[in-house]
């Protein structure tokens, strides 16, 4: 059985000091998620504030996007090597990203590539927009996701690896997605892709849901046996409703 894991993705919100409050927040609190895994991924900047508010707690650090490069002219970027020691997750693929900064499945590889090859525990992100959905091709782009997003991966050592399906018209709306639409998906063209790609180990991954969870949806997406947790943002960005999300997860 994959772990059960809530991760936080706190995208471009809080100042370091705010950054800092919220981890402190979501670290005293962490005693009541019984074993779900928790996640926070704090902007880059505010990662070794974040990491330091809950050490020694069972919370645990992702970022929320890193270049495959260890190192060079890449303005602006944050290489794996840079996370190593900060985080042990990082997520990869965003819809915002492949939407707002044209990331392709091709550079989505080779991240999640370079996080596998860093020790980092890549959380990729896979979802189809509303028109995809509407002309009756989300099922074939999220196998493509995946499988694009994973190729050359077979054979690596994948422990860690997490899959989250963001289906990009339940982000920031208020509208999640349906359980059974999304278990529809995860359950079927994602898993049947994790399959195809690593057989039976596939069903070690955890499979996470994202698009609008909160406190009144997260028990039905939870119930669903293919569905190991949630990949949350506006509700992450306060402690309570975030811890509390993680305990009905479970
Ligand atoms: O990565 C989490 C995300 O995109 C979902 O955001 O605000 O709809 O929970 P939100």
């Amino acid at each position: 059985m994959p772990a059960t894991i809530v991760a936080g993705n706190w995208k471009m919100n809080t100042t370091l000091e705010e950054a800092r409050e919220l981890a402190e927040g979501v670290r005293s609190l962490a005693d009541n998620t019984g074993g779900v895994e928790t996640i926070l991924c704090p902007p880059a900047i505010s990662l070794s504030a974040v990491k330091e508010a809950v050490s020694g707690s069972t919370v645990k650090v992702g970022a929320q996007n890193m270049h495959w490069e260890d190192s060079g002219a890449f303005t602006g970027e944050v290489s794996p090597a840079m996370l190593v020691g900060l985080c042990e997750y990082v997520i990869l693929g965003h819809s915002e990203r492949r939407q707002l900064f044209g990331e392709t499945d091709a550079q989505i590889n080779q991240k999640v590539k370079a996080a596998f090859r860093h020790g980092l525990k890549p959380i990729l992100c896979v979802g189809e927009t509303l028109e995809e959905r509407e002309s009756g091709q989300a099922r074939e782009i999220m196998a493509r996701q995946v499988m694009s997003g994973l190729d050359g991966t077979v054979g690596l050592d994948i422990n860690g690896l997490v899959v989250a399906y963001e289906p990009v018209w339940a982000i920031g709306t208020g509208q999640a997605a349906t359980p059974d639409i999304a278990a529809e998906i995860m359950g079927g063209s994602i898993l049947e892709a994790l399959h195809s790609l690593f057989g039976p180990d596939a069903d070690d991954i955890p499979l996470l849901y994202g698009g609008s969870v909160n406190v009144g949806n997260i028990a039905d997406f939870a119930s669903q046996s293919c569905i190991h947790g949630a990949l949350v943002g506006g509700a992450s960005l306060q402690a309570e409703s975030f811890m509390e999300i993680a305990r009905l997860a479970g």
